[in-house]
């Protein structure tokens, strides 16, 4: 089209943005003070649009890090607020953003690029894939007895939102981002999280648990009043604990809260242990399991030679990227690192179904069998499921 104009938003502009993208999620306009909170999180220079010549569609981005295995981590663009105006999608909008954004992000040197998807069939070809899936887990309370070897853990207190708000960040810093996938959140972050949670919930509470060396979890929840006295939902927002006995300890606390009937944790790790906690284990009930997040390799050989790999022969990889042609290449991966080769590939695979497997989140031989990788050496899926391997299910636990 023409007279489409791609490009950064001015602060002046970032309001009408915001709208335009909530109307695209059918949600009215904000109030003057619900966007006090928001426009901290427009960074300068990371908000996009698209005019023609009004304003038709928008993407931004903020700064973080990401923990790739082995526990590096690397510069992260945490992309959200995508939003095309109504009348005007399948027309390319998406794709000029995503083609500025990206190539925006490439220049700036940034590594990974990371999102949630409101649609699957979205994003694939701009090269993002699933590469963090996520259980959505429910605990009857009135049925679950806690096994007697289970950890005491420690003394919990609980903090209303006012109180425990300026401590969220150093309580998810402390505790939250330790594993692999999980990411730094600057301060930008925290006013459109807090803004969120006081609008969704009549009461937000903060259980921070204190083990013997001091504080070492949190759990952010709310419930939800059920039709009798006794049947509420507790509705657990965040629940982070950096060793086992937290994770008990805040367990312990969950199950003493009354009036309720039902605990409910959104967006769990796949291997986080609930059910290993219960005499019986189907008192943890998980509900579903979906895409938590999207990761696309911005720059691939960055990417690749920051992470880990287990121990297996090495392998070439040949990458095909459209939407950043720098990433086409040969990579050797062993377990010594990776590197740019000249060698002849075994797999060859697009830059979206690199992204899935980057984190060992889906294993090489079954992207092989579903024809997302093409392979040239039989013995070389085998080898990939274990040099991309991880040990841990890998996840995110930031919704942005
Ligand atoms: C999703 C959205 C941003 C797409 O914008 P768009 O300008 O229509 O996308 P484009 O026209 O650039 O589409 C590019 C390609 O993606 C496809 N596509 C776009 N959105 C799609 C969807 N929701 N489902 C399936 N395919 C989609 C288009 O058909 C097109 O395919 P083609 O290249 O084979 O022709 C827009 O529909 C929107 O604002 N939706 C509501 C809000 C939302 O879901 N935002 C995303 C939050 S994560």
């Amino acid at each position: 089209m023409s007279d489409r104009t791609v490009r950064i938003l001015r602060p002046d502009e970032q309001r009408k943005a915001w709208d335009l993208f909530r109307a695209a999620l059918h949600v009215q306009p904000g109030t003057d003070e619900e966007w006090e909170r928001v426009s901290a999180a427009y960074q300068a220079e990371r908000s996009w649009g698209v005019f023609e010549p009004d304003l038709v569609g928008t993407t931004r981005s903020f700064e973080s890090e990401m923990v790739v295995p082995g526990g590096k981590r690397l510069p992260l663009a945490a992309v959200t607020g995508v939003g095309v105006r109504a009348g005007r999608t399948r027309r390319g909008v998406l794709s000029a953003l995503q083609a500025a954004q990206l190539g925006d992000l490439a220049e700036r040197g940034v590594a990974l690029a990371l999102l949630h998807a409101s649609e699957g069939a979205i994003y694939g070809r701009y090269g993002y894939g699933v590469t963090t899936l996520a259980n959505q887990v429910v605990v009857k309370k009135h049925r679950a007895q806690l096994r007697p070897d289970v950890p005491a853990g420690g003394e919990v207190t609980v903090l209303g939102i006012d109180e425990a708000a300026p401590r969220w960040p150093e309580l998810y810093a402390a505790t939250a981002t330790g594993h692999v996938g999980a990411m730094t959140r600057p301060e930008i972050y925290w006013p459109g999280f807090e803004g969120h949670l006081r609008r969704r919930a009549k009461l937000v509470q903060t259980a921070v648990h204190r083990g013997q060396d001091g504080t070492d979890g949190y759990v952010i929840y709310h419930v939800e009043e059920g039709a009798a006295h006794d049947s509420g939902k507790l509705q657990v927002v965040e629940f982070s604990y950096a060793n086992p006995a937290a994770f008990a300890g805040l367990w312990r606390f969950l199950l003493s809260v009354d009036l309720v009937d039902e605990i409910v944790l959104a967006m769990r790790p796949l291997d986080e242990p609930h059910a290993l906690l219960f005499t019986d284990p189907r008192t943890a009930k998980t509900e579903s399991t979906e895409d938590e997040s999207w990761l696309r390799l911005v720059d691939v050989p960055a990417a690749l030679a920051a992470r880990t790999y287990g121990p297996a022969e090495p392998v070439v990889i040949e990458v095909s990227d459209r939407s950043l042609p720098a990433n086409d290449g040969r990579y050797l991966v062993g377990p010594d690192g990776a590197s740019r080769t000249d060698a002849e590939p075994a797999l060859r695979l697009s830059a979206d179904t690199l992204s899935m497997l980057y984190f060992g989140t889906w294993r090489a031989s079954a992207l092989a069998d579903t024809g997302r990788i093409e392979v040239l050496d039989p013995a070389a899926p085998e080898a990939a499921d274990v040099l991309f391997g991880t040990r841990e299910s890998v996840w995110c636990g930031t919704f942005f």
